[in-house]
């Protein structure tokens, strides 16, 4: 592939910012470029130099005044719940049975995978983000549209094949050996496939019974380095029950640790309620909490503890994500938006760069896939999101006193949407931009 310079001013972060003024924590360029081949970056600095280095007569992508920043990562969602969102429930456990189960059963159609496949590849880069952490549903054939659809878009996913065998509809159910057979069958087929990785996925423990959670075990034990996602501590009626279904665990965290569940590449979905004892032992095995800040106003499940988990003797690690169809938007900028107002009740700050930091680069680290994406580091996949803060007449105008950085960054987070984003660039090539209803 011929080389091509992208033009634009770019920010990156090298490490989470301490604060709002600490501008060491990331780089940004007021007139800068990126150099592309091959899906990679080849350099990244201010244009002059970029330029003097690049090859005669390289083609030129001018971005000028957007900002360029690496695409965006959503750690947890749900691909088959795109017709579930905006439904009317008053928790947790009446919204996955009255509305969620229900339209999962739709997935054993292999053309309805197909379709919501598509339509879930369009809403990502329309909405900038190029890597999301996916449940599929039970059946095979929905990872299996899943990740063909990753495969021909060029995009860096990771999904698994819900496992689920009890508490459930029974078009939803699969077994503890079909678990087994058809998550290797999915290893087999899709890991590793262009940039495509498999997690083990057991939903919940709500629905896996304990044979199910012991054959989650041996999957970790047999592949171990695949990503692990399922969900924790999301609502206290979910607890209670998981509780009474485990009765010899400790908590609920401890019925995924009694089966090997916790550690680096396990993203535990919501975490709200944990309690210490909980949060050591997801910070001793180094396991991930997502917070899914639309999800969990909507579900009214409660406030994410962002600064109890990570300001702690024992730092948990976090990521942050929309968990769509729990989630009400598939915005990045609207889940930090929301973010936001979760730590403001709870008395705490989110900044800006904190924001941005945690849709790029901090969630590329909770995924351990920093070596690929989440920065604009020269040698890293060229997945990036080029942004407007004037993109609808309300934001033109607030933008006309944008004075700093921040400033702007926060603006985006504050009234910015799909529309704030220009392009969505997946392995180098453009993908906003060629989508069939742009
Ligand atoms: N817990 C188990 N399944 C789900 C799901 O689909 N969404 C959410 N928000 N929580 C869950
Ligand atoms: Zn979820």
């Amino acid at each position: 592939m011929t080389p091509t310079l992208i033009r634009g001013r770019t920010l990156s972060f090298n490490r989470a910012p301490e604060s709002i003024d600490d501008s060491a924590a990331y780089a940004y360029e007021s007139d800068g470029a990126l150099l592309v081949e091959d899906g990679v970056i080849r350099a990244c600095g201010p244009y002059a130099t970029v330029k003097a280095a690049a090859p005669e007569g390289v083609e030129e992508i001018d971005h000028r005044p957007h900002l360029i920043v690496p695409g965006f990562i959503d750690t947890h969602l749900h691909f088959p719940q795109m017709q579930v969102m905006a439904s009317y429930a008053a928790n947790l456990l009446e919204w996955l049975n009255t509305y969620t189960f229900p339209e999962e059963c739709r997935f054993v159609e292999t053309a309805h995978a197909e379709r919501i496949a598509v339509r879930f590849f369009d809403e990502m880069v329309r909405h900038g983000t190029t890597t999301a952490t996916a449940y599929c549903s039970v059946h095979k054939a929905s990872a299996d549209a899943f990740f063909a659809e990753s495969l021909r878009r060029g995009t860096c996913m990771v999904a698994g094949k819900v496992m689920m065998d009890r508490n459930a509809p029974q078009g939803l159910l699969d077994t503890p050996q079909m678990s087994y057979d058809e998550t290797r069958a999915v290893i087999a087929d899709w890991h590793g496939k262009g940039r495509n990785h498999v997690a083990i996925t057991p939903r919940f423990a709500i629905t896996s019974t304990p044979e199910q959670m012991e054959v989650a075990k041996s999957l970790v034990r047999e592949f171990p380095d695949l990503h692990v996602q399922t969900h924790l501590s999301e609502n206290r009626d979910e607890i209670a029950f998981t509780c009474e279904l485990y009765p010899e665990a400790k908590d609920y965290t401890d019925v995924y640790a009694r089966h090997g569940l916790l550690g680096r590449k396990s993203l535990f979905g919501h975490c709200i309620h944990l309690s210490e004892r909980e949060a050591d032992a997801m910070s001793e095995t180094g396991s991930v909490a997502v917070f899914c800040p639309t999800s969990n106003l909507f579900l009214g499940s409660g406030l994410f503890p962002l600064r109890a988990l990570t300001r702690r003797d024992k730092p948990v690690r976090v990521s942050v994500a929309s968990d769509i169809g729990g989630g009400t938007s598939y915005s990045m900028l609207k889940t930090l938006d929301e973010a936001y107002k979760i730590l403001q009740l709870q008395g705490e700050r989110l900044n800006p760069f904190d924001s941005f930091y945690m849709m790029t680069r901090g969630n590329a680290e909770a995924l351990s896939l920093v070596d690929r994406i989440g920065t604009l580091e020269p040698g890293t996949d060229a997945d990036l999101t080029v942004l407007d803060m004037a993109a609808t007449p309300a934001m033109a105008l607030r933008a006309e006193v944008v004075n700093s950085l921040a400033d702007e960054l926060f603006l985006l987070q504050t009234m910015g949407d799909d529309r704030s984003i220009v392009e969505a660039y997946v392995a180098g090539k453009p993908a906003k931009s060629v989508l069939a209803i742009a």
